[in-house]
């Protein structure tokens, strides 16, 4: 036995020597440690060891049994850490080579205009205010002047979500609520999502209005053409005057719609501005008596400017975008000319 037992162990010896990978680890358990393999030979042939002998050998079997498995872990230690070895060599990462470029997102066109109205209005002054985009029917009609069952409600497809609750039809409903919380001198900019079922090129069921807002004493429709002026040149260019048209209303007396010479063709006539030499920017005016009166500031002491400035128009305008759908379908080849 003694014999046989130094074989075996020269021969795993041998056999562990040899072992590099997986499959060859598992040739190994199943020629050694295996049911049937050498080792357990080594148990069955105890039988023809004489009685007396048995516990001694048995003893000595056993040992070398503990001695084998320990060789085959050690064995399975030294196969996983090779493999790990292969797997991160072929995983390198050369860390010299040039990254992948990732696409630069960029600013929408409307943000874009949104934040070029913001900062020259900023830089005379006027604050932000954002309102709901959900109104009531007073702060979006009635307190603006327009009582129900006036014509003008007519001008504005309105979407209702209750009786007297609407999706705001224009931004103007912001006014009322700066007025309602601040005392004058008021120089506010409210801008945000308007909604007027109405749908075509020029039109969409949501778009964004700027709303402006001054009240103080002795505000006259000289303030609004000179803020105008500054806000038209700063986003159209130095030469662009503005032409103030009469107008109506209901929350405005005088109403003005407000006209920029065009950019284009500095006012000789092209397609762009008709063949007038004049486009149509906005609509303001001075705020009617009966607005300042519903939100409790004395008239006959504050008098206040007021104007709609609509986005998309000034977006598709200064772009030269002639459907106002391109806007919102958000295909990346439109929106990418719009990157720095
Ligand atoms: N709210 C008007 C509209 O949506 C735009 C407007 C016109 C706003 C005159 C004003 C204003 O503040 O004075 O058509």
């Amino acid at each position: 036995m003694e014999e046989k037992i130094k074989e075996l162990r020269a021969a795993i010896e041998q056999a562990g020597a040899a072992v590099t990978n997986e499959a060859e680890l598992s040739a190994f358990w199943q020629q050694f440690l295996s049911k049937n393999g050498a080792v357990a030979g080594l148990t069955k042939s105890l039988r023809d060891v004489p009685k007396e002998e048995r516990p001694a050998v048995g003893k000595t079997i056993n040992e070398f049994k503990n001695w084998a498995e320990a060789q085959y872990q050690a064995l399975s230690a030294q196969v996983e850490r090779a493999a790990l070895a292969a797997r991160n060599a072929a995983e390198t990462v050369d860390i010299t080579l040039p990254a992948q470029k990732r696409p630069n997102g960029s600013l929408h066109p409307i943000t874009l205009v949104k934040n070029e109205i913001v900062d020259v209005f900023s830089g005379m002054g006027f604050e932000i205010y954002e309102g709901p985009e959900i109104e009531d029917d007073d702060h979006n009609f009635t307190r603006l002047n327009v009582p129900k069952n006036h014509p003008a409600r007519d001008m504005q497809d309105t979407f209702y979500v209750a009786e007297d609750i609407v999706l705001r039809t224009h931004t103007s409903p912001g006014q009322i609520r700066v007025m309602d919380s601040e005392k004058p001198p008021i120089k506010v900019l409210v801008p945000g999502r308007v909604f007027r079922s109405d749908s075509d090129a020029t039109h969409s069921p949501m778009f964004h209005q700027m709303e402006g807002l001054v009240v103080d004493k002795g505000i006259t429709l000289c303030d609004l053409q000179g803020m105008l002026d500054e806000f038209v040149q700063a986003l159209f260019g130095e030469g662009v005057k503005t032409r103030l048209r009469p107008s109506y209303f209901p929350f405005t007396e005088p109403s003005v719609e407000v006209d920029v010479s065009c950019f284009e063709c500095g006012g000789k006539g092209c397609p762009l501005c008709k063949h007038t030499g004049w486009i149509e920017v906005l609509g303001g005016g001075i705020v009617h008596h009966n607005v300042l009166a519903n939100c409790g500031i004395d008239p006959k002491v504050y008098s206040g400017l007021a104007f709609g400035i609509g986005i998309e128009r000034i977006a598709m305008l200064k772009y030269g975008i002639n459907n106002i759908g391109l806007m919102f379908e958000n295909d990346l080849r439109f929106l990418k000319q719009f990157e720095d």
